[in-house]
């Protein structure tokens, strides 16, 4: 997929972290974009929001042109995203979006190429001074290539969905371990095979394995490769 361009001139720097569900990234990215006081797109967030916001509205993935009107049109605040809160279309819709379920929607939202140059506009939108850190599947490789650093963060399916779980149970859903880690594997699946902008790493980002590491080990990483590119 080609993005549209911008000029280079006065460009905000961008830090790019890419990755699947359950490697800690949104945190990694939130906790990166706080330090650097940066700006932050949850751009997850943006599939979602088609996702949940297309359904409610009676809309079939199916019906394209309604979709992609959607797509377009759909008011998104993200105002204290720090927090989490995010308002569609003058909803507060955090909870919503932030459901299992609501991920498996976006996923196949997220299949459909005429969505995804959609989108792509507004995730550029984004990059403002003083710099940018963008959190998804294909930050590094499709929306912002000339990304200053480049992470992909990846976990053990395993550990991905224990992790998933624990967040889900904590906030009082009834979640089943079994089910969650087919969920998880089946999005995989769908996210890295799909013919558009699949997850996959860009060749010059740089891979760290979380599995064996705590959030903070790995924004210390994080932090410390980021300076080092923006020195
Ligand atoms: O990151 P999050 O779990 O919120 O993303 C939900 C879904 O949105 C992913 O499973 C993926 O299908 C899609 N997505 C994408 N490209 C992105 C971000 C998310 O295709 N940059």
């Amino acid at each position: 997929m080609t993005v549209p361009t911008t000029n280079k001139a006065n460009i905000a720097p961008v830090i790019t972290i890419d990755g699947p569900s359950g490697t800690g990234k949104g945190t990694i990215a939130q906790m990166l974009a706080k330090s650097l006081d940066w700006h932050l797109l949850d751009s997850g967030a943006l599939y979602r929001l088609v996702a949940v916001g297309a359904e409610n509205k009676g809309i079939l993935y199916s019906n394209i042109n309604e979709l992609k009107k959607f797509t377009l049109e759909m008011d998104v605040q993200f105002s204290r995203l720090f927090e989490g809160s995010i308002e569609l279309n003058g909803e507060e819709v955090s909870n919503l979006i932030r459901q299992e379920s609501s991920g498996e929607l976006a996923s196949q939202v997220a299949e459909n190429p005429e969505i995804r140059v959609a989108l792509s506009e507004r995730q550029l939108k984004f990059r403002q001074m003083p710099g940018l850190v963008a959190d998804g599947r294909d930050m590094g490789t499709v929306i912002f290539p000339d990304a200053k650093q480049k992470f992909f963060l990846t976990a053990s399916p395993e550990e991905r969905g224990q992790r998933r779980y624990k967040q889900l149970i904590n906030k009082g859903l009834n979640v089943n371990l079994r089910a969650l880690l087919l969920d998880i594997a089946a999005r995989d699946a769908r996210d890295s095979q799909r013919a558009i902008s699949p997850m996959v790493p860009a060749e010059d980002a740089l891979l760290i394995d979380t599995t064996n590491l705590s959030i903070d080990q790995v924004f210390e990483k994080v932090l410390t490769s980021s300076q080092q590119a923006l020195d």
